[in-house]
């Protein structure tokens, strides 16, 4: 049976997405793409994450078409990128999302990254959306606690989310339990430490520490498992990228629950080491990175 979660406006969202950032190459948009969201959903993936900036909501959305599944069924969210931010672009940039996606609304809609001169129009604009029906919920990604606390300072509608880079390498505790006292859940990006986009061997991700394998070996499951029921039964969400089907299949399911001695002993694995951008610097460089369409 699915995982869900409950969210703070009443909605539930399947605990377990499929991340689609960089199937085959990032920005990548084409039948491989839609191939392997296809497969995903035939393993059981009810929850998609994509992004406009990633180039691929056109085979996300003919994926989900073509799987003859109700779309009522799904949880797709997608974000809008710094350079699309502002009343007007906000509104423009999910009318392009939902033309690629061929949708008439997204499940949850995400701040990609903060960009505080920009976040007051940004979320008023989105409240619109949600007001329309176009975006069933509100959410963030990537941002700190002083970005959350100005947002609340004008949030009609509060957001329920806050996608992170999580991993057993940067576990972000006390922004997570920042979060969660605002009543957002918290969802990991990068949970098994970044896909190939990043180009870091996996040698240095968590995935390849002696704790995680070790545990591995004792549960006889993959060390992407380890880390994902980690975060599962702290009550995070996940989105592992998966092309193997083992991956994928693996990734969904758990038949095993670590101690609290071992949820402690990945705790405390944390360097405070990014695998991506950092919110504190990103903005610059995302100005530079335009939409794709
Ligand atoms: N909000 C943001 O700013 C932001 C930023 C980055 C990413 N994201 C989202 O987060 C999603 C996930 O992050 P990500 O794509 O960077 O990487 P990730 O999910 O941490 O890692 C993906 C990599 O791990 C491998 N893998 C998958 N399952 C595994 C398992 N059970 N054991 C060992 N290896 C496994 C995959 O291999 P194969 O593909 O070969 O199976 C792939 O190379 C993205 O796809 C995107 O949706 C959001």
């Amino acid at each position: 049976m699915m995982r869900t979660l409950k969210l703070c406006d009443g909605r539930s969202m399947p605990q377990i997405g499929f991340g689609t950032a960089a199937i085959g190459e990032f920005q990548q948009d084409n039948e491989f793409v839609k191939d392997t969201v296809l497969k995903a959903i035939e393993m059981g993936y009810r929850h998609i994450d994509t992004a406009a900036l990633y180039g691929n909501e056109r085979s996300v959305g003919q994926a989900i078409a073509e799987s003859g599944i109700p779309r009522k069924e799904f949880f797709v969210t997608t974000k809008v990128w710094d350079t699309q931010q502002g009343h007007e672009n906000t509104l423009q940039a999910m009318e392009e999302s939902l033309n690629r996606l061929n949708m008439d609304y997204v499940d949850l809609y995400l701040v990609h990254w903060p960009y505080p001169e920009k976040t007051q129009a940004t979320w008023q604009a989105m409240e619109q959306l949600h007001r329309e029906g176009r975006a069933r919920s509100l959410g963030l990604s990537n941002f700190r606690k002083s970005d959350i606390q100005q947002l609340m300072g004008f949030a009609e509608i509060k957001p329920v989310y806050n996608q992170l880079e999580l991993h057993p390498y940067l576990t972000q505790k006390a922004l997570v339990e920042y979060c969660e006292s605002k009543g957002m859940v918290v969802s990991c990006w990068s949970p098994l430490g970044s896909g190939s986009w990043s180009g870091v061997d996996n040698s240095e991700k968590p995935i390849s520490d002696p704790v995680i394998t070790k545990l591995a070996e004792k549960y006889g499951v993959s060390a992407g498992q380890i880390i994902l029921a980690w975060d599962l039964q702290q009550g995070r969400i996940v989105i592992p990228k998966a092309e193997s089907e083992k991956h994928m299949k693996g990734n969904l399911n758990y038949g095993f629950t670590l101690t609290d001695e071992e949820l402690t002993a990945i705790d405390n694995l944390n360097k405070n080491h990014r695998f991506g951008d950092d919110p504190d610097t990103a903005t610059e460089s995302n100005l530079s990175r335009p939409v794709p369409n």
